[in-house]
């Protein structure tokens, strides 16, 4: 039978796996959408500390802009839960492909994880209705 290295080396793979896909993470949330409904106040506040610019800017477009704060903070909370790590929640941030679909990004130190995870891929899928936001993350190297 073929042997595995299985030593811990910080990015680098046993050969037989040299070159495959292979999940390295996952991830999931759920959000009630109450907990989202902010008043003024409270809406500044999470701007300024939990949503990134275009997080903000997308939801406040929509009429029940709630389920989309809590779908984006859904998104954050499986990304830490994927890469196992706290990271700040404006250092997660969720952004949109032309055909809707939604995409992870970090920022600031939080970036080097991706690097030191050896992640090539992350998905990101976000589920939402009145009441509940579910987000799912998958860390894909
Ligand atoms: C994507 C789609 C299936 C959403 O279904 P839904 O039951 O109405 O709504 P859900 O709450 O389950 O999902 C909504 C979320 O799906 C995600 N989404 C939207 N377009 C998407 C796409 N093309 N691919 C993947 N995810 C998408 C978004 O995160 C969206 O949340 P948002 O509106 O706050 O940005 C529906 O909008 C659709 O069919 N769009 C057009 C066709 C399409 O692009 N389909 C691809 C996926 S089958």
């Amino acid at each position: 039978m073929e042997e595995v290295d299985s030593t811990p080396q910080a990015g680098k793979l046993p050969p037989r796996f040299e070159g495959r896909t292979m999940i390295v993470g996952i991830g999931i949330d759920l959000a009630e959408v109450e907990r989202y409904t902010f008043d003024e106040r409270s809406l500044a506040w999470f701007s300024r500390k939990i949503y990134t610019e275009e997080e903000m800017r997308y939801a406040m477009r929509k009429r029940n802009w709630p389920e989309r704060l809590a779908g984006f903070f859904a998104a954050k909370e499986a990304t830490r839960k994927a890469f196992g790590h706290a990271i700040p929640w404006r250092w997660v941030g969720v952004s949109h492909e032309r055909s809707g679909k939604p995409v992870i990004h970090l920022f600031g130190k939080a970036e080097a994880l991706i690097a030191q995870r050896n992640v090539r891929e992350i998905h990101l899928t976000i589920t939402h209705t009145a009441t509940t936001a579910a987000a799912v993350v998958i860390l894909e190297s």
